[in-house]
């Protein structure tokens, strides 16, 4: 058999293939043009896998030296956009490898010891998806800090709660704002518990079964800053789950934008008045002239079906798939990607809007003393004086159908015409049916008093450290 270099032997896995990859098939399985983002993660890990293979005697102290600087010279030139990416070298782990060997030799060669591009790739992408669990809990703190903002600034305007988007009771707007607080706390909650669930390293599963060489996971570990190993080998190489856990986190802050994002755009149209967004975060019609849009509101509403893609492509492309790596799993970059982008641009804008966004609490007051708002606490006051509140509630129902006859508001009736409905009802009554009186009787745990949204404001700060 001749030992004479076949065509089919340029590419690193090539020993045993006699003819060229067709292009086309170059072409398809590539994934250089977007894995590349990987990169200093990439070199981080070789240069980890490198310093312990030195330490166990696999490199000699001048070969990790070599590999070393040869990174860290490919990394710059990375990082400058010098660096010429070769589709035919597939994808960022060979770039990176092939071009260290051209660089530095044989002592480039010996760097994929005891490692395959299966346990390296998984590296990359807990390293990389490490980071964005990082940044992601610091876009959630800033637009918490927005709500914290906003409900300071309004402490004590009150506004129309809804249900079914129909009046229901009236509440404090820093109580709204706080809700949003809230939400996007146990998004916050929920990346850190995926950060802390990828946070094992995947290096020395090598292909599937571990490695035979003498290696120590622990070091690698260590040196990037892992709490651990992981336990299984053909798990952890075929393992996805991160990628969807922290998607599904993704998923669900885009869900909470868009909720957020449909609220603005409903207040902030003349039918509710209830918002202004400063005109540098408007766009106009290039046909009606008055018009002024609130086209980050919906853009970001609109990109909620991106990330939601996102996230049924991870799944779908895990189901089914038999241990350990599969090719397939290099399509799990990409909707990762694109999620990481679009829920990071979403929140960092969605956080400046809020802070050019002004309450109109005029207009939300008006509408808090339209549609019988107050209409429970006079059922609730019915109960505290001895009526049960199936039969309260059919006695304010009568009073409010009244007052829907004659086009007004539950104070508006003459005592005498209440007691009509109920021998219970005194002059104290109409307290009870003033909005603030309504807003501030609502000092259960977690309600809409003044008291209970300033200790809400207080605890919130407090989780900011502000
Ligand atoms: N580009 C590949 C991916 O993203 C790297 C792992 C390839 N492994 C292999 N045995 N072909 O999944």
């Amino acid at each position: 058999m001749s030992t004479e270099k076949t065509a089919g032997s340029q590419k690193m896995w090539g020993g045993r293939f006699g003819e060229n990859t067709a292009a086309s098939v170059e072409a398809f399985t590539a994934s250089i043009h977007y894995d590349s983002r990987l990169y200093a993660y990439d070199i981080a890990g070789s240069k980890a896998h490198a310093a312990m293979l030195a330490a166990n005697g696999i490199l000699s102290a001048e070969e990790l030296a070599a590999i070393t600087a040869g990174l860290s010279a490919i990394e710059e030139e990375i990082a400058a956009g010098t660096f010429r990416f070769r589709r035919e070298l597939e994808d960022i782990h060979m770039n990176i490898e092939k071009s260290l060997v051209e660089r530095i030799g044989p002592a480039g060669a010996k760097l994929h010891s005891a490692r395959s591009r299966n346990d390296q790739v998984a590296l990359d992408f807990k390293l990389y998806l490490r980071d964005q669990c990082d940044r992601m809990v610091a876009l959630l703190d800033d637009i918490r800090g927005a709500f914290v903002r906003l409900a300071e600034k309004y402490l004590g305007s009150i506004m129309p709660g809804y249900t079914h988007l129909q009046r229901a009771q009236p509440v404090l707007v820093s109580h709204h704002m706080l809700a949003y607080f809230e939400m996007f706390g146990r998004d916050r909650g929920r990346i850190r518990d995926c950060r802390a669930r990828l946070d094992l390293s995947p290096l020395g599963a090598a292909a599937l079964a571990g490695s035979g060489l003498p290696i120590d996971r622990e070091q690698v570990a260590k040196a990037l800053g892992f709490a651990g190993v992981t336990a299984n080998s053909m798990d952890t190489v075929g393992d996805r789950d991160f990628a969807i856990e922290f998607t599904s986190c993704c998923t669900l802050i885009q869900l909470h934008l868009s909720r957020l994002a449909e609220e603005l755009v409903l207040w902030a149209s003349q039918e509710f008045g209830f918002v202004d967004i400063a005109d540098r975060f408007c766009t106009g019609s290039s046909i009606m002239p008055q018009k002024k849009n609130p086209d980050i509101p919906e853009l970001i509403r609109g990109k909620s079906g991106r990330v939601v893609g996102s996230l049924m492509t991870l799944i779908t492309l895990v189901k089914g798939l038999p241990l350990t790596y599969n090719r397939d799993m290099q399509e799990d970059k990409e909707p990762v990607f694109d999620a990481v982008d679009t829920v990071g641009a979403s929140l960092a804008i969605m956080t400046e809007l809020l802070d050019n966004l002004t309450f109109n609490t005029g207009r939300m007051e008006e509408a808090t003393g339209r549609g019988c708002m107050t209409a429970t606490d006079l059922a609730d006051y019915l109960v505290l004086k001895g009526v049960p509140f199936r039969e309260a509630h059919a006695i304010v129902g009568r009073a409010v159908a009244l007052c829907l006859a004659r086009d007004c508001e539950l104070p508006d009736l003459e005592l005498g015409e209440l007691r009509g409905f109920s021998e219970k009802i005194d002059g104290d009554v109409y307290e009870v049916l003033r909005v603030e009186g309504s807003v501030n009787s609502r000092i259960s745990t977690g309600g809409t008093s003044l008291r209970r949204v300033t200790e809400a404001l207080k605890a919130a700060k407090q989780q900011l450290g502000i």
